[in-house]
């Protein structure tokens, strides 16, 4: 392996129990970096963890809560020592809570109204602040952040709280990446458009209409945040990519 390659680096994906997470924490393991997988669910997090192992991969399960700070910090220690070293690649992709209401915000009660927002920002803060202190240390870092188009872009499909999340976490890794990028630590987003995991009816109206002519697949989101995530690309920092087959050009 010359290119992008992990060996002996450690990453963390949250919420990789399934779909996009899944792939990227595969991907990561791919090309030598011991993972950790997190989801809030372990038996998906053992599941993913599985898979690494028996392609030859390095892999530990570490459920845990993102919006529980003392459970990520516990996390972190925990994915640290059975993996013989302190998290260099965080990879934030949990973003969907498991009761996320969808419909117009004029509809949404107040006590649904934190839910898309913590998951996305607080817990992204709460895995960058756990990360970051062994990664000034080392000097060396990787934070990647999962993000949609609805975070970029105004929907009327139901997402105003979630895309509120989106972005505001994206902004956070901006300032991140400014501050953090004299400690050799890069901070990018990648926005994804929507993912053949998503179902639902008109699925294949919404594919025909994407220029790539496909909806996204977990391997995709694998391979752009490998490149993310390598000694390569560290020149590219304080960036959100769009990541949607063409759907959205800016
Ligand atoms: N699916 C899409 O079409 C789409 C489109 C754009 C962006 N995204 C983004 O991509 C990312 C992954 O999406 P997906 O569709 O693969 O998600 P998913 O819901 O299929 O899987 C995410 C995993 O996160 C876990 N999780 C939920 N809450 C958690 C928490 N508090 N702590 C830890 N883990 C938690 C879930 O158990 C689940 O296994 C998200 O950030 C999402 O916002 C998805």
């Amino acid at each position: 392996m010359s290119m992008f390659d992990l060996t002996g680096h450690v990453a963390l994906v949250t919420g990789a129990g399934q779909n996009a997470g899944a792939g990227i924490a595969l991907a990561l393991a791919e090309q030598g970096a011991a993972v950790a997988v997190n989801d809030l669910r372990a038996e998906r997090a053992e599941a993913t963890c599985a898979e690494i192992q028996k392609a030859g991969g390095t892999a530990v399960a570490v459920p845990f809560d993102v919006t529980d700070l003392d459970a990520v910090r516990a996390g972190l220690a925990r994915a640290g020592e059975a993996l013989g070293g302190h998290i260099d690649i965080l990879v934030n992709n949990a973003g969907i809570p498991a009761d996320m209401g969808y419909g117009p915000f004029r509809d949404i009660t107040p006590e649904r109204w934190r839910g898309p927002v913590e998951i996305n920002l607080f817990g992204a803060m709460n895995c960058v602040h756990a990360a970051l202190p062994g990664m000034r240390q080392a000097g060396w870092g990787r934070i990647v952040q999962i993000s949609s188009g609805a975070g970029r872009t105004g929907l009327a499909i139901g997402v105003a709280l979630y895309g509120s999340g989106k972005g505001g976490v994206e902004s956070f890794v901006r300032h991140i990446s400014q501050e953090e990028a004299g400690a050799g630590i890069t901070a990018n987003t990648l926005a994804l458009g929507l993912m053949q995991s998503a179902g639902g009816p008109g699925i294949s109206d919404i594919a025909a209409g994407i220029p790539v002519g496909r909806l996204g697949r977990p391997e995709d989101v694998g391979a752009a945040v490998a490149f993310l995530a390598s000694p390569e690309s560290s020149w590219l920092t304080g960036q959100t990519i769009d990541l949607n087959g063409g759907s959205v050009t800016r």
